[in-house]
């Protein structure tokens, strides 16, 4: 089996959820890992799957998830797909779910694709990584929301094994649909 993962990340903490998946997959699948900009404009390989994780950031996907949603939208409804999103309100037992966690239902309502499996990992707060502007407004956030607040911290929320048992729901997924060599538009 040969999955694609693709990931939009800004700091990090997405690229690395996205290699954690690739590693619980590695005895069903290989996986191709690749940052979502790098993906390009041409048509794309053939994969028995994809699955596409992408950060919030003052809440907001970036624009390259919904560029290539448009782009590749008819190559991602013929595989089995999933879409994973990261984010600190998902920090939250009822925020973390795509129906409670507001950034992945609006997403999930206003897309024309149709991942067959979706999940919401919470993020990384890494306030020393931050520029002053984002350190300062992140701090705010944390206040106002009960979070971390201490500037010098890094704290890293990713329940790991909600990540895996998403790996391998999609392993199963994946496995049971073949792909059926549809073009790509
Ligand atoms: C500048 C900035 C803005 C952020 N905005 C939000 C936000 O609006 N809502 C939220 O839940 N998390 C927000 N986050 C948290 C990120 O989604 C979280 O840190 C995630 O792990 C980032 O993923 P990445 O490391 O793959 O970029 C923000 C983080 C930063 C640094």
């Amino acid at each position: 089996m040969h999955i694609l993962i693709l990931y939009s990340s800004r700091d990090g903490q997405t690229r690395k959820i996205s290699q954690f998946i690739a590693a619980e997959l590695a005895a069903a699948a290989v996986c191709d890992v690749v940052d979502l900009s790098q993906a390009g404009e041409g048509p794309l390989p053939q994969y028995d799957g994809v699955i596409i994780g992408a950060a919030i950031r003052y809440g907001h996907y970036a624009a390259e998830l919904h560029a290539f949603i448009r782009r590749h939208l008819d190559w991602l409804n013929a595989l089995p797909s999933a879409f994973f999103s990261v984010n600190l309100t998902a920090r939250k037992v009822d925020k973390c779910t795509p129906e409670t966690n507001v950034y992945t239902r609006k997403f999930l309502a206003a897309t024309p694709w149709r991942p067959d499996e979706c999940a919401v990992f919470a993020g990384a707060l890494r306030y020393p990584q931050y520029r002053w502007l984002d350190r300062v407004m992140i701090q705010l956030i944390m206040r106002m929301t009960g979070g971390e607040t201490d500037s010098s911290k890094e704290v890293e929320y990713t329940d790991w094994r909600q990540v895996t048992a998403f790996a391998r729901d999609f392993a199963v997924l994946a496995g049971k649909t073949p792909y059926l060599g549809q073009q790509v538009k």
